[in-house]
């Protein structure tokens, strides 16, 4: 009965514990409201063709390799990116680290009101979906733009000093990202950072997927597609994100399957948001990708997200051979809206 289904999904949230509790309490299989319908598609079986950009290469030749991925694959592990290796391990440990924090130090961080800037829960969309994915998150918003003395005000001591650095980092580095995403269209320089807002929020999801008793049974993430403009992802060695992908039988018929992300050592995973396919007017593709569950973590994320703040107005781009635009001009906030569907962009398409 859907009230018991409730009933259930509210005593588990009230333990503000998370899936790590969970854990932590020796669960042996994964309870009902975490269990998923089995996939349609064929089970993944192959390693996804992702492109590595190398970003201390020739600038033409970067900004082709960007253009290419970002058309192709939607997705590139890019090395020589820029940002130190003691930012990216720390703050996969600083993830770590508050996850692995008694139950009552985290409890206090426990919302889904996006009005607070730190939230920590299991699943933000857990009472939308009523079905429970295998992870807990810390999320923190623009955390390299704290003021003065903010940081202790609002921040886990776990994360104090970690997060607002690693995301200063990864906010330089989506300027030089923009920048050539901008080069590859053809357009200013400074296009997608100044005149699209890409750079005007940026949100970094710190994921913590403890180890599942039985994976088979559940997910870490669902099917989705990320709604901003571009993610950023540091991943951890376990590995578990997929792609979606196309393959081919041999006899041309082409089907759906899911296709695994190699954790790369040293690389970042970039991905393009709905909303960067819509101001390309689909030049740049946001691809559908999930994480499968795991019995050998937990396994650490760090997903940052470049969005626009909610008023900004988002449209495709005048370019040169871009055709007629296919997508409304819709707010930031509106494209967020219907980005939380399976297929956010259909809802805005011309
Ligand atoms: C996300 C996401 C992938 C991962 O946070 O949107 O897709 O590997 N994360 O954690
Ligand atoms: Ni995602």
């Amino acid at each position: 009965m859907a009230s018991d289904r409730l009933a259930a999904l509210k005593a588990f949230d009230e333990t503000k514990a998370g899936v790590k509790g969970l854990v932590d309490a020796g669960v042996k299989a994964v309870p009902d409201i975490f269990r998923h319908p089995p996939d349609p598609l064929s089970p993944c079986t192959k390693v996804a063709a992702i492109p590595v950009v190398d970003l201390s290469g020739p600038r033409s030749e970067v900004v082709a390799a960007v253009r290419e991925a970002a058309r192709t694959a939607g997705f590139f592990q890019l090395v020589n990116h820029g940002v130190p290796e003691a930012a990216m391990s720390g703050m996969l440990a600083a993830v770590r680290r508050f996850n692995e924090e008694p139950a009552e130090a985290k409890a206090p961080y426990y919302t889904r009101d996006a009005a607070r800037r730190v939230r920590y829960n299991c699943n933000a969309d857990l009472f939308r979906t009523m079905v429970g994915k295998w992870r807990d998150t810390i999320y923190m918003d623009d955390v390299d733009r704290l003021a003065a003395g903010e940081e202790e005000e609002v921040l886990p001591p776990a994360c104090r000093g970690v997060a607002p650095k690693y995301t200063a980092q990864v906010r330089m580095l989506g300027r030089a990202l923009f920048e050539l995403l901008s080069e590859a269209l053809g357009v200013r320089r400074g296009y997608l950072a100044e005149e699209a807002g890409c750079l005007e929020t940026l949100s970094v999801a710190g994921h913590y997927y403890p180890a599942c008793p039985e994976p088979h049974l559940t997910l870490g993430a669902v099917r989705h597609n990320d709604p901003g403009f571009l993610t950023v992802l540091l991943q951890d060695g376990v590995g578990g994100l997929q792609v979606l992908t196309d393959v081919e039988d041999g006899e041309g018929n082409v089907s759906a399957a899911w296709a695994d992300v190699p954790a790369v050592p040293g690389a970042l995973v970039v991905n393009v948001g709905d909303f960067l396919q819509l101001v390309s007017n689909d030049r740049f593709r946001s691809v559908a990708h999930r994480v499968v569950a795991n019995s050998v973590g937990p396994r650490m994320s760090v997903a940052c997200f470049f969005r626009a703040k909610g008023a900004t107005v988002c449209a495709p781009v005048a370019m040169d051979g871009g055709g007629p635009p296919r997508y409304r001009t819709v707010t930031a906030e509106e494209l967020l809206r219907s980005s939380g569907k399976q297929n956010g962009l259909r809802d805005v398409r011309l």
